[in-house]
């Protein structure tokens, strides 16, 4: 009973490290096109979860499903963006935006236009030819979000890549991936700390239990965007889902 709808499909999934049990029999499924927040407290395994989803780690128990077969990073194409800025000193920005996409032997003309298309939605035309050390630390993550975006994934996945920055730049950022979502469609798995910023982002939070780490609730956001972060809705929902992890 394969569901056309479903991107991502959890299924059981438990993860021990030697006898550490770090996820414990999890179990949901991602929408395609959906953009979903996961929370919950430090060293809960969400980390871990995009690892098993990339097969860095193989599951213990159960498994994950991309367009309904085991995840498969020669199969399906997955971009991850880190919290720490990772693009390639040596080249420059819009060489960092190909780069992927030569690996992968697309098309010269695929490659222009993609590689175009992501210098215009970002807005990278004056930094095109400079190297990532010449940039802010907020215009060099740009660039990482762009080359994962560049990459048009089947899933793109993000641990918490705003986790350095000041509250005016995160602001900033998280306008800029969601309208990168609505322009591409991807579905996104976005991990954050940042409760105010999950509910900002998300179409649905899934909130994780302490570790071995259950779903503990998931909540579904339906407010219009661009989201006011001071109206009494949205920190209403702020608010509860605060309550629902209580990690301190
Ligand atoms: N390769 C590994 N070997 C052994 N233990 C590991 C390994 N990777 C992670 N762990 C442990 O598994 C638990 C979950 O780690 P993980 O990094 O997934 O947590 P997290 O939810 O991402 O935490 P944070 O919020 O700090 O980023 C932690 O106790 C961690 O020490
Ligand atoms: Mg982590």
């Amino acid at each position: 009973m394969e569901n056309n709808d479903v991107k991502v499909r959890v299924e059981h999934l438990t993860k021990y490290f030697g006898s550490l049990h770090v996820l414990d029999d999890v179990s949901f499924d991602i929408k395609k096109g959906e953009f979903l927040c996961v929370v919950g407290p430090t060293g809960c395994g969400k980390t871990t979860f995009l690892n098993l989803l990339t097969r860095i780690y193989m599951p213990t128990k159960g498994d994950l499903y991309i367009d309904g077969e085991p995840a498969d990073p020669k199969k399906h194409s997955i971009s991850v963006v880190f919290q720490e800025p990772s693009s390639m000193p040596w080249l420059t920005v819009e060489k960092n935006l190909r780069f992927g996409l030569e690996i992968k032997k697309l098309p010269k003309d695929e490659i222009n236009r993609r590689v175009e298309n992501i210098i215009k939605l970002l807005g990278l035309e004056e930094f095109r030819n400079n190297y990532p050390h010449q940039l802010s630390v907020s215009t060099a993550q740009r660039i990482i979000i762009g080359r994962a975006f560049a990459m048009q994934p089947d899933l793109l996945l993000m641990d918490e890549p705003y986790g350095q920055m000041d509250i005016k730049l995160r602001f900033y950022l998280e306008d800029e991936v969601v309208r990168l979502w609505k322009e591409t469609g991807t579905t996104v798995v976005f991990i954050t700390h940042n409760i105010e910023e999950a509910v900002y982002l998300a179409q649905r939070v899934l909130i994780l239990t302490n570790k071995p780490a259950k779903i503990k609730e998931e909540v579904m956001i339906d407010l219009p965007r661009p989201r006011d972060v001071t109206s009494p809705e949205f920190i209403a929902i702020r608010n509860h889902i605060t309550e629902q992890i209580k990690w301190w």
